[in-house]
This record gives C-alpha cells, structure tokens and sequence, in this order.
C-alpha cells in the first residue's frame, strides 16, 4: 500500500491523515514547528503514522499533500517532490497570506502558484473547498444516492486519475474542473466553495461561477 505524505498537520491535514490510516495508507506528517509537536496526532492516528520533518513527508510519500497556508509554498521542498503526484488544498486569504497581485488581478491561480513552485511535480488541486470537520462525516461508498463530489483539477490526466481514486476511497465522487488555470472555478466565494454538493450539481455550480472582477 502506498504512502501519503503531508505537509501540514493542521485542520486539513490531519483529518486527511485520519481518511488515509482509515484506508490503510502509511502516513508522514509534518508541520513547521518539528515532529516532537505531532505526537498527540500520531498516537491518534496509530502504528501506520509517523511524524517527520517536512523532507521526510516530502521524500516518503507516494502522493504528497500541500496543506498550509498559501503564502509558506515558497518553503515546500522541489526536488523530492520531483515526478510526484502533489495535492494542493490551500486557498488565499489576504488577510491571512497578504497581498498577491497575481491572485488578485487573477492572472493565475493558487494551485498553479504551487505548480510553478514544483515545475517537475503533477499537481492536482483538491479539498480546498470542503470544511475540515466534514471530511470525515460526509464521506459515503461509491454509488450513494446523492454522494458528496469535490473538485479536482490538474494538467495531468494520469495525476488526476489518481486523486480521483483517493477521493473515491474517501467517500467522495471527483467532479473533473479541468486543467489547474480552471481551478479559480472553485475558490472562495463561488457558489460550489463550501456547500455539500453532488456531482451533477457542482458541475453546475463550476459553470456557474464568475471571476472577482465580475461579481
Ligand atoms: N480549514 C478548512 O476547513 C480548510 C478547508 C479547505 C482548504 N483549506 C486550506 O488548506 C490549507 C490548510 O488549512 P488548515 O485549516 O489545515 O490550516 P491550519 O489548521 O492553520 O494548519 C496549517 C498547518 O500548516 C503547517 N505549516 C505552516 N507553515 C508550514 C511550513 N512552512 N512548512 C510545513 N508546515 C507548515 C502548520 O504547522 P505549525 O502549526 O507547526 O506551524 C499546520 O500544521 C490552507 O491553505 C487553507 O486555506 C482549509
């Protein structure tokens, strides 16, 4: 079975960790502060988890998740990221991240900051837009009626078979945004950023949503 690497054990990373134990994953987790503060997360989570630095969850991971805030994504290690499969769930919050003109003037968008950041890795961008806490309450098997989707979006197919695969695994149905320069279809306040949707009706609501400027 292979294992998840995190980068961040906060709100999202941890319940990510929690999904990913519960379905039989090795897990690393990492914070900024060092893995002597992860040991209530690890005793949690069991003998699948270990905590280690960031290089650790980077190098261990099969897939590797980015879960911090927005504006720390220049700290996230490249090289052992390298042909990885990295999942982006982070979100901008100036008031939280400051100012980025980029983001503001929406000439890019948060997940394809990261992909600059990892030129060699296959982002996939992912979980940004459920609350951590529903994480694990709404998941449900395959083939539910009415099953919770959430947005994955990416520039390499292979990449997003394989975070559709997690997310099914998880208890949820993947609705495809296409590649990451769509992923602006799922940031904060569109009308599909928070809510439980189903499949059919995030794809509506990726349809429908519209750029800053436009609101
Ligand atoms: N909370 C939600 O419901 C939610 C939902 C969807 C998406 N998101 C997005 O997902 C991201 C994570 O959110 P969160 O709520 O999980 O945040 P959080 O609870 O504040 O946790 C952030 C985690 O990132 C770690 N971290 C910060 N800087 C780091 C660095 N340079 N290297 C390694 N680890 C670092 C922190 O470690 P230390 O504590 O040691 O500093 C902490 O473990 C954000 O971009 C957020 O907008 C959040």
């Amino acid at each position: 079975m292979a294992t998840i690497g995190l980068i961040g054990a906060g709100h999202i990373g941890s319940q990510i960790a929690r999904l990913a134990v519960a379905q039989g994953y090795d897990v690393v987790i990492s914070n900024s502060r060092g893995p002597e503060t992860l040991s209530d997360l690890v005793r949690e989570l069991g003998p699948k988890a270990r905590a280690g630095t960031v290089l650790d969850a980077a190098k261990a991971g099969d897939i590797v998740v980015v879960t911090i805030p927005l504006k720390n994504i220049g700290a996230v290690p490249v090289a052992p990221l390298a042909g990885k499969v990295v999942v982006d769930t982070n979100n901008y919050y100036p008031q939280r991240d400051g100012r980025i003109p980029e983001l503001d003037n929406e000439s890019t968008t948060t997940s394809e900051l990261l992909q600059a950041h990892l030129p060699a890795s296959r982002v996939v961008k992912a979980f940004n837009h459920i609350y951590a806490a529903e994480l694990t309450t709404h998941g449900q098997p395959a083939g539910s009626t009415n099953r919770r989707a959430l947005v994955i979006a990416g520039n390499d197919a292979e990449a997003k078979k394989a975070v559709a695969r997690l997310l099914d695994q998880f208890g949820f149905d993947a609705v495809d945004a296409g590649p990451l320069k769509e992923g602006w279809r799922i940031q904060r306040d569109t009308p599909g950023y928070g809510p439980r949707r189903n499949a059919e009706e995030l794809t509506r609501d990726l349809a429908a949503a519209r750029r800053y400027a436009d609101q």
